[in-house]
């Protein structure tokens, strides 16, 4: 469906709109909002003298006034002191989401709390942008259309009555990210059927040829020829070809960051199969598959000057009489062996022949993102992205993006001694640990790959899917990587 946003250097009363959404903080109403107030016969002011309405974080109200506005929605952000950038962007995306329910093709934007201490309206204009594509997004493709459709919200328009070039700026950068992260929720969200391997890397071929990007993909022949043994294990059980996409933005010289997302477009467990309960879940295996291609739509959107490599393996990890078992002994891209454990514990497998492949890029830094373990899931829920890293200062600097982005991570430790847990009796290294520090071994077991650049690795399991809706998202992809991989490369901008 077409989205579009823009600046508009208009005042909330000169508006001529289906839907005025007005984020609003909690206190008296503010001066920016009196002459439309009266234009509305005091209805505003009604609405909050009533009580019915009071500005908390989240709360959400409709009128109808007579003119040229023919609703107003009003989007609570909360105490005035407690705004923040996040919250600027929860309004943004709660507000398209109801008037994309309401059904109306267009709307206007006003950020009438004002700007929070020490936000810049450039950066307040970037969350605006990112929110209101966040929250307009469903997917409705896979279903029998309605018999009496809604108009589809197509535009919105963002109201800046003052520094509205600051404004147009910031704009600019969040619709390339909001649009980064819808075309990764859209290809999570697609069932394993229909995205497989060879489905994922048309995508990214098409997005390469969109914006001039070069995609390189390598099929079967090519990953055993390059003796991807790990990848090819994981692929060897599936009528699905595996693929080995490549993606290259250079938008600078220098050395590139190269980011790496697990592909695997459905995970069954193989012969260590999964229990049925949820299983239809696993589709979302290739998260951060799809969080590296929506970095890449915003690069391609945004062209900046950054120099970015991206890597993704792509398998399907099923049963089968040619499935790879458990004590299978097979060699990698690096050259280690692998003894396999667990067929379940795929992901690192796939994972440890692109952080392999990624040396020949002599990379300033590899960063991979993963549904790697459920045990992340254990550890912090589905709010928070674990991050593991070889290198302190490269994992802070994904705690800033993460921060700016509001896709929070928190670190866990690599200590020495968890490497004990994955040493195999019979190869260089095991796939899988125990029950203990389920999330940290995974980890380590990557780290047993990489050689020669600074690393990190974000386990997204709890964070790529939410099963809940709420008022700023539905059930379902969170496209989650992809604001924080943005503010990641932008932040490395010459
Ligand atoms: N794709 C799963 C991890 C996962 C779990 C993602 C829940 C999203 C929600 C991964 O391939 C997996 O199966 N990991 C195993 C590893 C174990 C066998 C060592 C796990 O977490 O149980
Ligand atoms: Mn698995
Ligand atoms: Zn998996």
């Amino acid at each position: 469906m077409p989205f579009e946003t823009r600046v508009v250097p208009a005042a909330p009363e000169q508006a001529s709109t289906p839907l005025l959404a007005l984020a609003l903080a909690r206190g008296p109403l503010p001066a920016s909002l009196g002459p439309l107030d009266a234009a509305m016969g005091g209805a505003i002011t009604r609405l909050l003298d009533s009580g019915d309405f009071s500005g908390k974080k989240d709360e959400l109200a409709v009128l109808y006034p007579a003119g040229p506005v023919a609703r107003v929605l009003l989007v609570g952000v909360g105490k005035p002191e407690e705004l923040t950038l996040a919250g600027i962007r929860r309004a943004a995306a709660a507000a398209a989401k109801r008037a994309r329910s309401i059904g109306v093709p267009s709307a206007a934007f006003h950020l009438a709390a004002g700007l929070p201490h020490g936000v810049s309206p450039a950066d307040a204009s970037q969350a605006v942008a990112e929110g209101l594509a966040f929250g307009v997004w469903q997917f409705t493709e896979l279903k029998r259309p309605p018999e009496d459709p809604k108009p589809q919200l197509a535009r919105v328009e963002v109201l800046a009555p003052a520094a509205t070039a600051e404004w147009e700026r910031g704009h600019a950068v969040g619709a390339a990210i909001g649009a980064g992260q819808s075309f990764a929720r859209g290809l999570q969200v697609l069932p394993g059927n229909q995205c497989t391997p060879t489905y994922v890397a048309q995508a990214a071929t098409e997005l390469g040829a969109r914006h001039g990007i070069k995609v390189t993909v390598l099929g079967r022949d090519e990953i055993l020829k390059e003796g991807m043994g790990a990848l090819w294990c994981v692929a060897q059980g599936s009528a699905e070809e595996p693929r080995f996409i490549v993606l290259e933005y250079e938008g600078a010289a220098g050395a590139p960051l190269v980011l790496v997302g697990k592909g695997v477009t459905f995970d069954t467990g193989g012969i260590s199969i999964k229990p049925a309960q949820n299983m239809e879940d696993m589709k979302f295996d290739m998260s951060g598959a799809a969080a590296v291609l929506g970095t890449f739509e915003m690069l391609g959107r945004l062209k900046p000057k950054v120099h970015v490599v991206g890597l993704i393996p792509s398998a399907e990890n099923m049963p089968s009489s040619t499935a790879v078992k458990p004590g299978d002994v097979v060699k990698s891209h690096f050259g280690k062996t692998i003894e396999i454990i667990n067929t379940d514990a795929e992901g690192r497998l796939l994972l440890c022949d692109a952080l392999s492949y990624a040396r020949r890029f002599s990379p300033a830094a590899v960063v991979d993102i993963a549904t790697l373990t459920g045990a992340i899931v254990v550890a912090l829920g589905n709010s928070t992205t674990g991050v593991m890293g070889s290198d302190e200062s490269l994992v802070e600097e994904i705690r800033g993006a993460g921060d700016r982005a509001d896709e929070r991570v928190w670190p866990l430790p690599l200590h020495d001694d968890y490497r004990e847990l994955m040493k195999s009796d019979i190869a260089d290294v095991k796939n899988a640990g125990g029950r203990a520090a389920g999330s940290i071994t995974a980890g380590w077991f990557l780290r047993e790959f990489v050689d020669g650049y600074p690393w990190a690795h974000l386990d997204i399991a709890g964070t790529a899917y939410s099963e809940r809706e709420d008022v700023s998202r539905v059930k379902g992809p969170t496209g989650i990587g992809v604001r924080l991989f943005s503010e990641l490369v932008l932040g490395r901008q010459g």
